[in-house]
């Protein structure tokens, strides 16, 4: 009996290991990491660069900011950056996905003055990555827009799409022979709803009737603007692909009923579709449903016209198609909910009272160190699925995706790894359910400047020492486990770091 029982073990635990190794990540697939210039560069005014609207809130308003710190030194990789580059190589990195600063590459934001200073630090940067076969991956906009702009009205300004592309064109001309793969904006719902229409991120308008909707029309014409002139102009030689990420948080209903699956669908075009649609459905232009009711409200509510803009048939055309792959930042779920007790007061009028949404999480879904980061359940393989039903087969990256813990957690982040690992296999359940994923970037390779949060909220693989001058970094146990995953290309639940000290096996 006892003998039967000990072969039924074996034979039980030789199959999981065999589903583990069948459930491998290709080795095309591209492991990385990403960060944002303004939440790690620090430098803020080295060597002429100019002020951007980070900057300027964090100086003028310092009660905004959580712990009332800025990102004037951040994690100082405008000094570290060699440092970061070896953080790479020990992780093993196939990519690294960061941003370059529109105001210390334009101190203005225009392209009649270029500070060479700026294209110096990011030309070693990137040389750097190159040396140790790191692709870089780079974004153009992560939310430090030149102060300059913002005083002629930033995204709401029409003539913003043509910064941008100005802006665009500079940097393929002088980063393209080395960067291959561009994404033009990161997160426009957090741009335009929290910048524009609510007051969570800089630039703090508060315009809630208009501001998401105003800047969300620019932004994407802005995009296609950008992504048409690479294609057109820089592509012919360069050869690399240009696309946008999108924050696509899992929305889904929080009962079979008939009310929460329209909740829910509201609230996707409410989070993502306003941005995602006009992009990369087959007819363009703003989310149907969300669209007719604005327009609806913005009557009742006594507007001449609808608070959403339209689009010109040459816009939508622009716009529509615009794009090499998909880049899903991806965190948590929420459950979209037409009862009672689950009713959240918004502003009216505003985005969410638009959509007439309201969303709640589970008390059981494990929490990270934020409000709404939570371990949610196969939320990759469900907003994964459903994009490529909807958008078709196209190429999508996870460009983010991470856990955040306090500043006291320390460097034995089990529950970070529990995190990624829950994630991957989410990401691997998706890929074998059909979905083109071709690449995931962590968030982050280290702690750095957490927006409102300022530095209470972590979400590196790397720990970061705010109190010392030079910022040293040092790996987390996670930063193990996730080296460990690149390297095998497949998830060993069971592995456990001997120790902590990191040491680079690339052989350069
Ligand atoms: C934003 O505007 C709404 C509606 O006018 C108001 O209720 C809210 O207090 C404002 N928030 C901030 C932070 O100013």
């Amino acid at each position: 009996m006892r003998l039967i029982i000990l072969l039924g073990l074996f034979v039980v635990s030789c199959t999981a290991k065999t589903v583990r190794q069948d459930r491998r990540f290709p080795d095309d697939f591209i492991f990385g990491t990403a960060t944002a210039s303004y939440q790690i560069e620090g430098g803020w005014e080295a060597d002429g660069k100019g002020e951007n609207i980070w900057d300027y809130m964090t100086h003028n308003k310092p009660e905004v900011i959580k712990d009332m710190t800025n990102g004037d030194i951040a994690a100082d990789t405008y000094n570290n950056y060699k440092r970061d580059v070896e953080m790479m190589r020990e992780l093993g990195l196939d990519a690294y996905r960061f941003s370059l600063s529109w105001a210390r590459l334009l101190p203005d934001g225009f392209t009649n003055n270029v500070n060479e200073a700026g294209v110096t630090f990011y030309n070693n940067y990137i040389d750097e990555m190159i040396k140790y076969n790191i692709q870089p991956m780079v974004t153009l906009y992560h939310w430090d827009l030149p102060q300059k702009l913002q005083e002629l009205g930033g995204f709401v300004n029409p003539l913003f799409t043509d910064w941008f592309e100005d802006y665009a064109r500079l940097a393929f001309e002088r980063f393209g022979d080395r960067v291959k793969f561009w994404i033009t904006f990161n997160e426009p719902r957090e741009i335009c709803y929290e910048g524009y229409g609510a007051a969570t991120k800089a630039p703090i308008l508060n315009a809630t009737a208009v501001g998401t909707y105003l800047c969300a029309k620019n932004l994407v014409i802005a995009h296609a603007k950008a992504y048409h002139a690479y294609v057109k102009d820089f592509k012919p030689n360069q050869n690399g692909q240009c696309g946008i990420t999108i924050s696509v948080n899992w929305f889904g209903p929080a009962t079979d009923s008939e009310e929460d699956h329209i909740m829910a669908e509201l609230r996707r075009q409410a989070e993502w579709g306003l941005y995602a649609e006009p992009i990369f459905s087959q007819q363009g232009g703003f989310p149907k449903e969300l669209s007719e009711r604005v327009a609806e409200k913005s009557a009742k509510q006594g507007y001449a016209s609808s608070r959403m803009p339209s689009f010109t048939d040459e816009e939508r055309d622009l716009v529509r198609g615009s794009f090499d792959f998909f880049g899903v930042n991806h965190y948590t779920a929420f459950l979209a909910s037409a009862a009672k007790e689950h009713k959240t007061y918004y502003p009216v009028p505003s985005l969410y009272d638009d959509s007439d949404s309201s969303t709640y999480t589970p008390d059981d879904w494990p929490k990270s160190a934020s409000g709404w980061l939570k371990l949610a359940p196969n939320s990759i393989f469900d907003a994964f699925t459903f994009l490529r039903n909807k958008y078709g087969d196209i190429d999508f990256y996870v460009t983010e995706n991470g856990w955040s813990t306090s500043p006291t957690a320390g460097l034995i982040d089990d529950d970070r790894v529990r995190y990624y690992r829950a994630a991957l296999n989410s990401l691997l359940d998706a890929r074998e359910a059909g979905v083109n994923i071709k690449g995931y970037m962590a968030w982050s390779l280290m702690d750095n400047f957490e927006w409102m949060e300022g530095i209470t909220e972590r979400f590196g693989l790397y720990e970061v020492d705010f109190e010392d001058p030079a910022r040293s970094r040092t790996p987390r146990k996670s930063a193990f486990v996730y080296k460990h995953i690149i390297k095998n290309r497949y998830i060993d639940s069971d592995y456990k770091p001997e120790s902590l000290t990191m040491t680079i096996d690339d052989g350069l």
